[in-house]
């Protein structure tokens, strides 16, 4: 297993495009944990499973009707041989996901698959809501980001192109849930590197982060 730099946070708080760029720059690769919930989530709905049937779920997380592939560019997830990586962008599943992610049984049926993934590699980002505390909690580099509720609302309904007041009432629901669930709640991990990227340019970001790696590494 190589080393790991993780980057928690709340929605849309920048962590995939900041992954996506330490991932160039370090030439190792970048997982998004949150695509496994999706993806989850994504093949219940399909199979017309509840979402509050918490053995269903756990059973199905670990079924290969569905997979998570890292690339450069995204975490992709194909459900029976289609990439369903698109369609599980929308925030209305990402809701499902934070539904999903709720239930401790389903969370430990994850977590081997997501900690697979920082082997066979020289190094691993891994971001999500609990990557520095409870996926790897040994991480070299901890990160976690934050941004206003309003700035973060508004880059994904700019992504979307979707309503900015709309998206925003759906993400302070699902951070709502992430912060305050029993298991893994989204929290600032020890030892992190806590970013608050309200006021700062995309490139100052990845400098920031990069003089911290630096100094871990
Ligand atoms: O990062 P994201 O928006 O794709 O995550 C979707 C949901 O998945 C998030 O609201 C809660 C859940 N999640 C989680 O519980 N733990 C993670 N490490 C990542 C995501």
């Amino acid at each position: 297993m190589g080393y790991v730099i993780t980057i928690d946070g709340p929605a849309a708080s920048g962590k995939s495009s900041l992954s996506r760029e330490l991932s160039k720059k370090l030439s190792i690769p970048w997982v998004s944990t949150g695509a496994f919930y999706r993806g989850l989530a994504y093949a219940a709905l399909q199979r017309k499973i509840a979402l509050t049937d918490k053995v269903a779920l756990s059973e199905l997380a670990l079924s290969p009707a569905w997979r998570v592939e890292m690339t450069p560019e995204k975490t992709q997830v194909w459900y029976e041989n289609t990439d369903v990586t698109e369609k599980i962008s929308q925030e209305e599943v990402g809701n499902y996901a934070s539904q999903v992610s709720h239930y401790p049984e389903v969370r430990s049926s994850l977590l081997d698959h997501q900690r697979q993934c920082a082997f066979k590699v020289e190094g691993l980002i891994a971001e999500g809501r609990d990557c520095g505390t409870v996926v790897f909690p040994q991480a070299e580099v901890k990160i976690y980001l934050t941004a206003s509720s309003e700035n973060r609302a508004h880059r994904r309904a700019q992504e979307q192109g979707q309503d900015q007041k709309a998206i925003e009432a759906q993400q302070q629901q699902r951070d709502q849930q992430d912060t305050t669930r029993k298991t893994a709640p989204l929290q600032i991990p020890k030892d992190a590197l806590v970013l608050d990227t309200t006021n700062l340019d995309f490139n100052e970001v990845v400098t920031k982060v990069q003089q911290f790696i630096k100094t871990k590494l």
